[in-house]
Parts: structure tokens; C-alpha cells; sequence
């Protein structure tokens, strides 16, 4: 049911025309991972390499998302990754309101379908889809909860190719998401996902 429910919506973003982000791709990039994730990842919209491969975080970006799931104790295949918007923004600008807007029913039912334990919110674009009022500053590496759903924000991965001084950061809200995992598991060693 899960996987039908993803199937369709990375199907109708494949020939979406909602809002003008359309006429510049390439390939959409629907999302992708394991339907039965514990965690749905949220960046911001994808890249040039994204948008040649319709995959998401398969750039530079995408190596730095790998390593910090793996400080979180998780890894790419277990978790499902996607976007705030489904393609990619003219040299890489930040995608507009009206942009978002018209992503964002995908998204949701994307979170929807699958009911993660936890969404993890990457970046100021990401966090604002669901807490426009809130800051990263503030939020970051906290459990944010809307409509019974749990967000929990941190930097956008690529922010430490341009500031090295928030790797660090980075690492520790990683460790706290596993922490948080292994809570909502109710065990202190969060079973693996049996996955293919
Ligand atoms: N940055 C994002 O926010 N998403 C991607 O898919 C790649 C880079």
C-alpha cells in the first residue's frame, strides 16, 4: 500500500507542470528509499547532478548526507530521501513560495504514506515548509512536533562545504537523532531494518 501510494506520487511529479520549475528540468526528482523508513529525509530541491540522475543527494552534498547518516547509526538504503520541491530551481536559487506550494501536497503525502518515526528536516527551506515561524538557530538537533507528526531539524548538509565551523554540529545532531530513534524504538540499540 505504501509503495503504491509513493509510486503514484513520484509518477505524478514525473509530469507535474504546477508551477514554472518544469520548464527547466531535466529529470524531476520524486524521492527515493526503503517505504518502511523510520526516518524521511527533506532537503531543499535538487541539484545539477540530481536533476541529470532524477535521484535525490547524489552530489557533493549527497556524499556528506551519507556520512552523517552513518554518525546517526543509519544508512542511505534504510531511509527515505526527497525534497521540498521535486525540481530543480535555476542555478540552484532557493525555491519561491509559490514554488513550494505547489510541491508540498507531494511531500506530505509522501510522509504521509509513510508515517516515519521521525522526519528529518534539512536546512532553513525544509524547516520553514512545516515551521515557518521557527529558526534553525533555535530549533536544530530538537524534536518539533505538528499534527502528531515529529520533525526534527538540522543544518542542510552542503552548508558545511561553505562554513566548516558547523561540521561539528552537524555531527552531534546526528548523534541525537540515533538517540531519538533508539527512544521511539524503546530499546537503547535501535534494531536494523530488515531491508533487501
Ligand atoms: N540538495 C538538496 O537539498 N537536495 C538534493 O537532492 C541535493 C542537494
Amino acid at each position: 500500500m505504501t509503495e503504491e501510494a509513493l509510486a503514484r506520487v513520484a509518477a505524478e511529479v514525473k509530469t507535474c507542470e504546477r508551477c514554472p520549475l518544469h520548464l527547466g528540468r531535466k529529470k524531476a526528482v520524486p524521492g527515493e528509499g526503503n517505504s518502511q523508513a523510520s526516518v524521511v529525509v527533506v532537503g531543499e530541491g535538487p541539484g545539477a547532478n540530481e536533476d541529470e540522475q532524477g535521484r535525490p543527494f547524489v552530489g557533493s552534498a549527497g556524499k556528506i548526507l551519507d556520512a552523517l547518516l552513518a554518525e546517526g547509526g543509519l544508512e542511505r538504503r534504510e531511509v527515505f530521501i526527497t525534497n521540498a520541491v521535486k525540481c530543480r530551481p535555476p542555478g540552484n536559487r532557493r525555491p519561491r513560495k509559490g514554488e513550494l506550494d505547489a510541491c508540498y501536497p507531494y511531500l506530505r503525502r509522501q510522509i504521509d504514506a509513510i508515517a516515519p518515526s521521525v522526519v528529518l528536516l534539512l536546512g532553513d527551506t525544509a524547516l520553514k515548509e512545516f515551521f515557518p515561524n521557527r529558526s534553525l538557530g533555535e530549533m536544530h538537533g530538537t524534536v518539533m512536533v505538528r499534527d502528531g507528526v515529529r520533525y526534527f531539524p538540522t543544518y542542510h548538509p552542503a552548508s558545511v562545504i561553505y562554513n566548516r565551523s558547523l561540521s561539528g554540529t552537524l555531527d552531534e545532531d546526528f548523534r541525537k537523532l540515533c538517540g531519538v530513534l533508539a527512544r521511539s524504538s524503546g530499546l537503547t540499540q535501535r534494531p536494523r531494518l530488515d531491508v533487501k
